[in-house]
């Protein structure tokens, strides 16, 4: 089983050390940006051979439709580098712990549409069908900032209720 903490910096240029593109550099600081913000926390999964996945808690969701209608804490940008072995239900798990350490009483997040493999995973962890469709917008951008790809991806929205 992984262990899950939140990045250091030295964790983050560890991964800017193997990031294989400038966006993906971009991606990383970002991540860390927000967390040193407050606005997330920028959660790592470690084994044996080091860092094996990763996932965003936000603090707000990034859809305003999602913001007004439940106010989750949100799972965002989870990738298990390492696939099929338990990387991102125990990034998953702790993601819920922290936020019900956040008080939270609900956790959510956007599923691409076509991701089936993805949403049978957070099905069995118990995430629900909110009966929204989101728009995730996102965007790939080089070291200085400019936009190299802009990216408006339908999703669904899954919501977990972290009431005891
Ligand atoms: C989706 C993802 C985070 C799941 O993490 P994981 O570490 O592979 O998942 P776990 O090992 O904890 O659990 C396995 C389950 O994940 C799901 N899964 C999704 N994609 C998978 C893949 N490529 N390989 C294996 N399992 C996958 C399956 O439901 C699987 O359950 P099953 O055995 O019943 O088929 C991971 O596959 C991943 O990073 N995919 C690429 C990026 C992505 O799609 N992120 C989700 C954005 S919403």
């Amino acid at each position: 089983m992984p262990e899950i903490r939140p990045a250091t910096r030295q964790d983050v240029d560890r991964l800017l050390a193997v990031a294989g593109s400038s966006a993906r550099r971009a991606h990383l600081e970002s991540r860390w940006v927000e967390q040193e913000r407050g606005d997330a926390a920028f959660l790592l999964a470690y084994d044996g051979s080091g860092i094996v996945g990763q996932a965003s808690l936000l603090r707000t969701s990034k859809y305003a439709e999602v913001v007004a209608a439940h106010d989750p804490a949100e799972i965002n940008g989870l990738h298990a580098f390492v696939q099929g072995a338990g990387v991102g239900s125990a990034l998953i798990a702790a993601a819920e712990d922290l936020a019900r350490s956040w008080q939270r009483d609900a956790i959510g997040l956007a599923v691409e549409l076509d991701n089936s493999g993805a949403t049978r995973l957070y099905v069995r962890l118990g995430y629900r069908p909110a009966s929204l469709r989101v728009i995730d917008e996102w965007t790939e951008v080089d070291a200085d900032g400019i936009v190299l790809v802009a990216h408006a991806d339908p999703c669904d929205y899954l919501l977990k209720s972290l009431a005891p």
